[in-house]
């Protein structure tokens, strides 16, 4: 695998490729790689002739009071996960290549309608951040395919809202959330907890299955989020949200709705953990 934080490189090694007919997948990522990252990096395996991974701590969809400086940063180990699963190039570039016009930056990428409630509402910022940089990275990488977590279920929508407006020609892939044993879903930010922390961090998506059955059974939806967040509290969480809504919009759920998803988002300690469950009714 070829690791370069040359934008140059990455664009004459991707011309190449494509000159060859060949395709070409990417898989960005902000590096401290469990097997969530690495899955997606097969799934680009499976898909493309050849597979682009980044590893970018992004500035720019950090609050001021987030863990930006604290942001685990694992680069050997990372790149070693990365090119046994069979990535090809990873582009490692400094916020000052791509920012180089630091605070400067006059353009962004907004998707307002969806990137302003649930994590954008806690985040402010944050979706315009990591659209900004998305959209920089696919037109430095120059990619086919990339494919993204649905446990980042509204990053992953405002994603696939971006590509579709801008008519970037890419296809947005999105790949099933990767789980430990307890059904905590793998991120990079677990490993803030403690032990007790994490096993008690489970409960999250207990709540989130109990929820579902719950609705699905036709239960008063304010009521099963009400007792879902109580669950989530007594295990030892602060909720930010427990919302239902439409899974192909993230609209307001009506009575005619059937794909819904559950999209949950809470503290354990000062860990702020994010999971979603996608059901239909
Ligand atoms: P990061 O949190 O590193 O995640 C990179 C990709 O891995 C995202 O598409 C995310 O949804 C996916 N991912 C994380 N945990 C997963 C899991 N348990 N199962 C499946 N996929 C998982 O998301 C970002 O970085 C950044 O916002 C980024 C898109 C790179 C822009 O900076």
């Amino acid at each position: 695998m070829i690791t370069t934080q040359e934008i140059q490189q990455i664009r004459e090694q991707v011309r190449a490729w494509h000159a060859k007919g060949e395709s070409v997948a990417f898989v960005p990522t902000m590096g401290n790689l469990h097997l969530g990252h690495i899955t997606l990096i097969r799934e680009a395996v499976q898909r493309a002739d050849h597979v682009v991974a980044s590893i970018f701590v992004n500035p720019m969809q950090f609050g001021a009071n987030e863990d930006l400086d604290a942001y685990p940063r694992t680069l050997t180990a990372d790149k070693l996960a990365l090119s046994e699963a069979g990535a090809e190039l990873l582009f490692t570039p400094t916020p000052e290549i791509i920012y180089p016009k630091g605070m400067g930056q006059q353009s962004y990428v907004e998707v307002p309608e969806i990137g302003d409630q649930l994590c954008g509402a806690s985040r402010p910022g944050h979706f315009r951040g990591v659209a900004t940089v998305v959209c920089k990275l696919f037109n430095i990488v120059q990619p086919d395919i990339a494919l993204f977590g649905r446990k980042d279920f509204q990053q992953l929508m405002i994603i696939k809202t971006m590509v579709e407006d801008l008519s970037l020609p890419i296809e947005v892939i999105g790949v099933d959330t990767i789980r430990e044993a307890s059904g905590l879903a793998m991120s990079s930010r677990n490993g803030y907890l403690t032990p007790t922390q994490k096993s008690q961090a489970a409960i999250l998506k207990q709540a989130m299955d109990k929820l579902s059955a719950d609705i699905i059974q036709g239960c008063n939806i304010e009521l099963a989020i009400e007792h879902g967040k109580q669950a989530l509290i007594k295990a030892g969480f602060t909720p930010d949200y427990l919302e239902l809504r439409s899974a192909e919009d993230l609209s307001q759920v009506t009575d005619e709705q059937s794909e819904l998803v559950i999209l949950a988002a809470a503290y354990m300690g000062d860990t702020r953990l994010i999971d979603n469950l996608c059901f239909k009714r």
